[in-house]
């Protein structure tokens, strides 16, 4: 059948920009963790230019579009709806500059750059964009999540390093704010409104970023915690002593851990006995050895430490980095494979993660003894991935329970500690429940405002701000 929309498209990007069969759609049409749906057709622009004709021809045949980066989000807000009706705006060939000033130390990039392909080309002049996960994602899709990652405690999010963008709106007018300056306090800095708000006001084509030096050392160490307490007590201490070098300090549960045992085989323990809690905390700098051996200052610090917290440090392991942390990258997918599985990604204030997480605790014990709590996550943001898992078999509805779950850890998170529903994954359809629940109804309007100013036939993504 004759579809004009389609044949609009291919008149625009040419044959390889649109893409149409079943099995073509089908690496669009579902998301890494949540999100499932059926594209009308993939648009594949190469420029600025060709994503703003894609948006005037969508509007000319009255169709709605979602903007796909590597489609590694974890809230649904990268794959279309069910209704087949969807274009998919891909940003897979828009991946050609990446800009790099040395003396500015800025880069300046396509949307459609992957992190690892950013990263290459920094690495070359010494450079990092130090927003760091265990995903690759493309720059457009990292701005419009406001990606968080593992060391954020030291470097800040996507928001933070964020100096200018270029930006289609949802009637394919095109904004360039690609501001290059660190400092430029001239008003309202309108690129911030398309950052952490998934693409549903306007489409990230292209972005400056301050970047930074690549560290020359670093050291780690995983350190098993009696308990949640003694968790916090070990992050003051390396926070007040070794603050100036600390870039990250990750957290593992005992459930987390032996699920990565279980199912990746080729890991190995560190552990003889696997701890409650494992923490990671990781020093870097760009210092020399010669001036300074991050090995020797982390071990002599945690030595010190372990004096007086006595018992509540249960072990010390220190070198092995790369088992570290692959421990704590292979988490996610490991409890994937490991049943039903509700993921959060919650955050608290700092202080109150062990409280808060017994409450959970709590909860499960006496109303879902069959649930599986298997947290982990960025104790030094505050962030806690609060996975829960059970078996099919073990309730008549699981979708009944995720609501029922969902819904009363949420309302502890948010109502009981000031916490998020969201604390660095985004707003996706997959919390657009609790987006509406929670959300303040001033700030509701201010957004139906910009909506309305950026996106006026409600062309852009999947969920409602
Ligand atoms: C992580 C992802 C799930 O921290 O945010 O592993
Ligand atoms: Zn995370």
């Amino acid at each position: 059948m004759r579809d004009e929309l389609v044949e609009a498209l291919r008149a625009a990007l040419g044959e390889r920009g649109v893409l149409t069969s079943s099995e073509d759609r089908v690496r669009f049409e579902h998301g890494w963790r949540y999100g499932k749906g059926t594209a009308r057709c993939i648009a594949r622009p190469a420029s600025t230019d060709e994503v703003a004709r894609v948006l005037h021809i969508c509007a000319e045949h009255d169709a709605r579009v979602i903007a796909q980066g590597a489609n590694t989000g974890l809230v649904a807000a990268s794959t279309p709806d069910a209704s087949g009706t969807m274009v998919v705006l891909s940003f897979e060939r828009l991946n050609r500059c990446i800009e790099i000033d040395v003396h500015a130390r800025t880069v300046t990039v396509d949307g459609g750059v992957l992190l690892s392909q950013l990263n290459e080309a920094l690495a070359a002049h010494g450079f990092w964009f130090p927003v760091d996960l265990g995903a690759d994602p493309q720059v457009g899709g990292m701005i419009a999540t406001n990606t968080g990652g593992t060391r954020l405690l030291k470097y800040g999010d996507v928001r933070r390093n964020l100096l200018g963008a270029e930006v289609v709106l949802g009637d394919g007018r095109v904004l360039s704010m690609l501001n290059r300056l660190r400092k430029n306090n001239t008003g309202l800095d309108a690129k911030h409104l398309f950052c952490g708000t998934t693409g549903v006001w306007g489409i990230v084509t292209k972005a400056v970023l301050q970047v930074e030096p690549k560290p020359s050392q670093r050291a780690t160490a995983l350190v098993g915690c009696r308990d949640g307490q003694a968790v916090l007590e070990l992050l003051r201490c390396v926070e007040q002593d070794l603050g100036d070098v600390l870039s990250a300090f990750e957290v593992m549960s005992k459930n987390a851990m032996d699920a990565v045992f279980r199912h990746q085989e080729s890991l190995r323990r560190p552990f003889d006995e696997l701890p409650a809690y494992a923490a990671l905390v990781e020093l870097s700098t760009t210092l020399p050895a010669s001036a300074i051996d991050l090995n020797e200052v982390l071990e002599e610090r945690l030595g010190a430490h372990l004096e007086v917290a006595e018992e509540s440090i249960v072990d010390i392991l220190i070198g092995n980095a790369d088992d570290f942390w692959q421990i704590r990258h292979h988490i996610s997918e490991s409890l994937r494979n490991d049943g039903k599985m509700l993921a959060f990604d919650v955050s608290v204030p700092r202080s109150s993660l062990p409280e808060f997480t017994d409450r959970v605790i709590a909860l499960l014990a006496s109303d879902y003894p069959f649930v599986r709590l298997c947290d982990y996550g960025h104790w030094g943001d505050g962030g806690s991935h609060l996975n829960l898992l059970w078996q099919a078999a073990d309730t008549a509805d699981s979708d009944a329970l995720t609501r029922e779950l969902q819904d009363k850890i949420y309302e502890i998170a948010v109502r009981d500690f000031g916490g998020s529903y969201s604390a660095e994954h985004g707003v996706g359809p997959h919390n657009q429940r609790f987006y509406d629940r929670y959300t303040d109804a001033a700030v509701k309007q201010l957004s139906a405002a910009l909506a309305t100013f950026c996106d006026p036939q409600n062309r852009l993504g999947t969920v409602t701000l």
